[in-house]
C-alpha cells in the first residue's frame, strides 16, 4: 500500500437528506482535487478493523462529497460524526468511467446516484438522469445536473409506484451510452435492456471490501473474462462482461 494513499480529512458539512442517509462534505484537497468520477475513497470508522468504501459524490475547490446510506453498524458511526471531526481516508481508488460520451443516459438508484451524479456533472453533453427511489423521502437534490443541461426524471416506487426499469424503454432509444448504479437486481435489469437496444452500457459494481488495494482478494466480481478485483480493476466495469448468471 502507497503511504500517499491514506490522508487526514475533517467534515466540513454533514447534511441528513432523509432519516438514514447522509451527505458529508470532506476537506481533503488532494483527493477533492484528483479524484475522478466512479473513483471511490475508503474510510476508516472509529471502533472497526474494516474501512468502509464510498463512491466519490462531487468534488472541487479542495473538498469532496460522500453520499451513503446507513446499512449497519459502521455507516450508523459514521453518521454520527460532527462536524470538524477529523477522518482517515484512504484514496483516491478504483478505475473510473472515463469522459461520457454524447446523449449519456445516467440510470441511478438510490444512493447508488452517487458516482452518477458526480459523471454527470463533468460531462461536456447533456443526456438525462433517471434516478428512483423507495420513497420520496430518499430524494437528493438533482438541480446542479439539471443546471448542467441534463433532463431529470426522478421516480419513487411509493408515490409512482414504478422503478427506473420501468421507464427505461422510454429514454434508451435517444441515449448514446448508458451509464448504471444502484441494487445488483436493477443493474443486471438495465444492462439486458442497454444490450437488447445495442447500447453500451457502464455499471458501477459494489461489493464488499476489505484492503481496497488489491491485497485481501475480497471484492472479486465473476466476469466472462474470469474473476476481477472491484477495488483495483473497477468498479466500474462493462455490463457486457459481467457474468449475470452468477449474480
Ligand atoms: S478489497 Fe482487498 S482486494 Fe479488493
Amino acid at each position: 500500500m502507497k503511504a500517499s494513499l491514506i490522508k487526514r480529512g475533517s467534515i466540513a458539512a454533514r447534511e441528513r437528506i432523509s432519516p438514514d442517509i447522509y451527505i458529508f462534505t470532506i476537506k481533503e484537497p488532494s483527493v477533492a482535487d484528483t479524484c475522478s468520477p466512479g473513483e471511490f475513497v475508503n474510510i476508516a470508522v472509529s471502533g472497526k478493523s474494516l474501512r468502509r468504501p464510498f463512491s466519490v459524490f462531487e468534488a472541487g475547490n479542495g473538498t469532496f462529497k460522500i453520499l451513503f446510506r446507513i446499512t449497519g453498524s459502521g455507516t450508523r458511526i459514521l453518521s454520527n460524526c460532527s462536524e470538524g471531526d477529523e477522518l482517515d481516508i484512504m484514496g483516491p481508488l478504483g478505475k473510473g468511467f472515463g469522459q461520457p460520451g454524447e446523449n449519456p443516459l445516467f440510470v441511478a438508484g438510490g444512493v447508488g446516484a452517487a458516482p452518477l451524479y458526480f459523471l454527470s456533472l463533468k460531462s461536456t453533453c447533456p443526456g438525462t438522469f433517471l434516478h428512483g427511489v423507495c420513497s420520496s423521502d430518499d430524494y437528493i437534490d438533482l438541480e446542479p445536473v439539471s443546471a448542467k443541461g441534463h433532463k431529470i426524471v426522478a421516480v419513487s416506487e411509493e408515490s409512482d409506484n414504478c422503478t427506473v426499469i420501468d421507464i427505461l424503454d422510454k429514454y434508451i432509444k435517444d441515449a448514446g451510452t448508458v451509464y448504471v448504479s444502484g441494487p445488483r437486481a436493477m443493474m443486471k435489469k438495465a444492462a439486458e435492456i442497454s444490450k437488447s437496444n445495442n447500447k453500451k452500457c457502464f455499471i458501477s459494481w459494489e461489493e464488499r471490501m476489505g484492503c481496497g488495494t488489491g491485497l485481501c482478494q475480497s471484492c472479486v466480481v465473476k466476469t466472462l473474462h474470469g474473476y476481477r478485483l472491484t477495488c483495483t480493476e473497477g468498479p466500474v466495469f462493462k455490463a457486457e462482461s459481467i457474468d449475470w448468471n452468477d449474480c
